[in-house]
């Protein structure tokens, strides 16, 4: 539609209409299947406003949504197609590992691909938006949602972010792409304690320099929607902060798309203390530039009255309405109001082989080898194994936000193996994910079928156990599968217990105890507590909920098809009592590692350092850094720094190298981080092979955020650290003049 001819709508629209466009419902107000998580509460608005709302949340299926659409249009008296939007977190229904794993690979045009796959899948299937990027920057691994973000790093972070957006809007103009909503703006991952929906307290500097640049690079990527976050920043709910949302997202920033308010983020106003009722809450969200109103009735019930009472100019609900209307119109929605849907493509695209691919090749690089002693994988195929634990033959391995994705498609770890070792192969589960009914019940609303079927084991511990310890006499190897249950990490599953369960550190213990080599693969959404275990098994190698083709990717690293690449994108904690815990830490007066042993900077009871740091992973083959230096010694002030670099793979086999660079900016007007990642490259060294590169470095990216959010740059030293992990690096230093 021409935007004179959708001004003309716009005009021709009553309040009420204007209101509808601003409003967001859950499938279960169209007579669908409701795939939604959040608190569920009557929402006490009348059927007029639902047959005006300008958009779903969490409904798909092309015939479904084709259905909902005409049902809706031909409610409405202009007759305005609604958005359908969902959370499309790693996957549609091809699941490739949840964001952590997506961090993991460092290898943002892989990313990029499977965003773009999804989003091909998702619009066949009638959907629109995606609740994807989600980008808060996490460093505490008590938080359960852990598992949504790309990980600790800013610039990883940034980088994945704008390879997802990349990837999800590619197509748009086809009918085959997804707008991105980025999401959580702002700052969500600094909930104190790690205790979920809990207040963000920082400084200035720290927000602008680590907090805010993954949502500014998605923006500047194109971004066309983003997400309020449901906490509070400084003391202000995101949804009502006009600094953020206006001072910072419009202005400074630019963006110019849609608002939308987390899930009843609006009325929880209310709850943070900040609005007296639903009226003031709503009031406040749409002042401060909220745009759409998820699952709450504040918007639905209150804006039309706050009219009419003349608190509220209507103006600004037009505003908020041409918004809507406009991201509608660039979906081509006027049109053709179905978009992608379609039946046939759903059948066509949906698990095709090339997508499961995809999510394979993707998992492969997102599997994190911890441990390898005596290169006890990749594993002999001639030898004898057992594969023991709770996921050795699983097929929920999707992670909590793989919500519209069918587990039965998924390959089990079982499968995978088999096609590797046939008959060679024993299995069973041993024990369970979780022990306790009463954490399990805790957690979520298991049906009793769904308990019945995680505890299935220790319903007849004794015996389960007994079959496992038999098998693993009897094999050569033993690979132990464990974690975290799918429903453990995720929105709303805050811990404070990050060890593996009791149960399933018995199995380990006892398979210990028969002297075997043991491959241990833990499979979760967050880092658990590993440090007792660890000098237990041989290898260690970790899977962040590793999607449909689990099996597969996850055997052929075993068997060496594939040498393993994925580096972390987050810091293991040795124990709970180290977090939050991440490398870009400020240093302190008293450094730990000075020559006074007590009155330092440390804990009496634990080490400092994480089990394993930020960028940490193996490979098959070791690859040498050689030669690296800087092009100068001086540069000055715009000038970009060069740092050349040659990787020597003197192994075997060919592998991919995760080059990271980090800096210090050692005296500065505010303090600064011991190391900030600032260019990293994941790059093929064949084997015994050379591979000489230049890292370019535009000085730009030295500058620090201070408390006013204005980005400085500081003239002097720079200290420049080249390696394969923040804790394994080659120091140069340089100066700017
Ligand atoms: C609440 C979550 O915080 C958000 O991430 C999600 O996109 C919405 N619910 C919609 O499901």
């Amino acid at each position: 539609m021409k935007t004179i001819e959708l001004k003309e709508l716009l005009m021709d629209m009553s309040v009420l209409e204007k209101i509808g466009q601003l409003v967001q419902f859950s499938g279960e107000f169209f007579e669908s299947q409701d795939v939604t998580y959040g608190p569920q509460q009557k929402l006490g608005i009348s059927q007029e406003i639902v047959d005006l709302a300008g958009s779903v949340l969490n409904v798909t299926g092309a015939e479904t949504t084709r259905k909902i659409q005409m049902n809706q249009m031909a409610k409405q008296p202009h007759h305005i197609p609604m958005l359908f939007m969902s959370d499309i977190i790693y996957g549609y229904k091809t699941i490739y590992p949840n964001p952590l794993g997506l961090g993991a690979t460092w290898n943002p045009e892989l990313v990029a691909q499977a965003c773009e796959m999804a989003a091909k899948e998702a619009a066949a299937s009638g959907n629109h938006v995606t609740f994807a990027p989600m980008v808060d920057v996490i460093h505490d691994a008590r938080w359960g949602r852990c598992l949504e973000s790309p990980g600790e790093d800013p610039i990883l972070n940034s980088s994945i972010a704008q390879a997802m957006v990349y990837g999800f809007q590619k197509n748009l103009s086809t009918g085959s792409g997804q707008i991105a909503c980025l999401k959580h703006f702002a700052a969500y991952g600094g909930v104190e304690a790690g205790r979920e929906y809990n207040t963000v307290d920082m400084s200035m500097s720290n927000l602008f320099q680590n907090y805010l640049p993954p949502y500014k690079a998605a923006i500047d990527a194109g971004c066309k929607m983003i997400m309020t976050s449901l906490s509070s920043l400084n003391g202000i709910p995101c949804t009502a902060d006009s600094w953020l949302l206006k001072d910072i997202l419009r202005e400074k920033w630019g963006f110019d798309g849609v608002i939308i308010s987390d899930y009843a983020a609006i009325r929880e106003l209310v709850s943070h203390g900040v609005a007296i009722d639903n009226k003031e809450a709503s009031l406040k969200a749409l002042m401060a530039g909220v745009d759409i109103d998820m699952q709450s009735s504040c918007y639905s019930n209150e804006l039309e009255s706050l009219v009419t009472d003349g608190i509220l100019d209507e103006d600004k609900i037009t505003e908020a309405a041409w918004k809507v209307l406009k991201l509608k119109n660039e979906l081509g929605l006027f049109e053709n109001p179905f978009y992608g849907a379609s039946k046939k493509l759903e059948d066509k695209n949906i698990l095709s082989q090339e997508n499961r691919k995809l999510a394979r090749n993707l998992c492969e690089e997102s599997l994190v080898l911890l441990k390898n002693d005596n290169n006890v994988l990749p594993l002999d195929i001639t030898k004898k194994i057992a594969l023991l634990g709770p996921y050795a033959d699983c097929q929920d391995m999707l992670g909590m936000w793989a919500v519209h994705a069918d587990n039965s498609k998924t390959v089990t770890l079982k499968d995978g193996i088999k096609k590797y070792l046939g008959s060679n192969l024993n299995c069973t589960k041993g024990v369970d994910l979780v022990d306790d009914i009463k954490y399990l019940q805790g957690m979520w609303d298991f049906t009793s079928e769904e308990v019945q079927d995680i505890l299935s084991a220790s319903k007849n511990n004794a015996s389960e156990m007994n079959v496992a310890l038999t098998l693993a006499k009897e094999s050569d190897y033993v690979v132990i599968a464990v974690g975290e249950q799918s429903k453990e990490s995720g929105e709303a599953a805050s811990k404070t217990n990050l060890h593996l369960s009791d149960s399933q550190i018995e199995l380990i213990d006892k398979v210990h105890k028969l002297n075997k080599k043991i491959v241990l693969i833990v499979i979760s959404g967050r880092p658990l507590v590993l440090e007792d275990i660890l000098e237990k098994v041989d290898a260690l190698l970790y899977a962040w909920f590793p999607g449909t083709e689990a099996g597969d990717a996850i055997a052929n690293i075993l068997f060496g098809k594939v040498s393993p690449s994925g580096r972390l994108s987050i810091s293991f904690p040795r124990n709970e009592g180290q977090l939050p815990i991440y490398y870009s830490q400020l240093p302190t007066g008293r450094p730990a590692n000075s020559n006074s042993a007590r009155f330092t900077s440390r804990y009496i009871d634990s080490q400092l350092d994480p089990l394993f740091p930020f960028g940490y992973g193996l490979s098959y083959s070791e690859v040498r850094y050689k030669d690296v230096q800087l092009s100068k010694a001086t540069y000055s002030v715009d000038e970009e720094l060069e740092i050349q670099i040659t990787l020597v793979n003197e192994g075997v086999k060919s592998v991919k190298e995760v080059i990271q660079v980090y800096f210090n900016d050692p005296v500065a007007s505010l303090s600064q981080p011991v190391k900030r990642l600032v260019a990293f490259k994941k790059v093929k060294v064949d084997a015994q092979k050379q591979y000489k590169l230049i890292i370019s470095i535009p000085s730009y990216k030295l500058k620090f955020f201070n408390n006013k959010g204005d980005a400085v740059f500081e003239k002097g030293t720079f200290n420049i650290y080249v390696g394969r992990n923040v804790h394994d690096c080659i120091k140069l230093s340089c100066e700017y003049i």
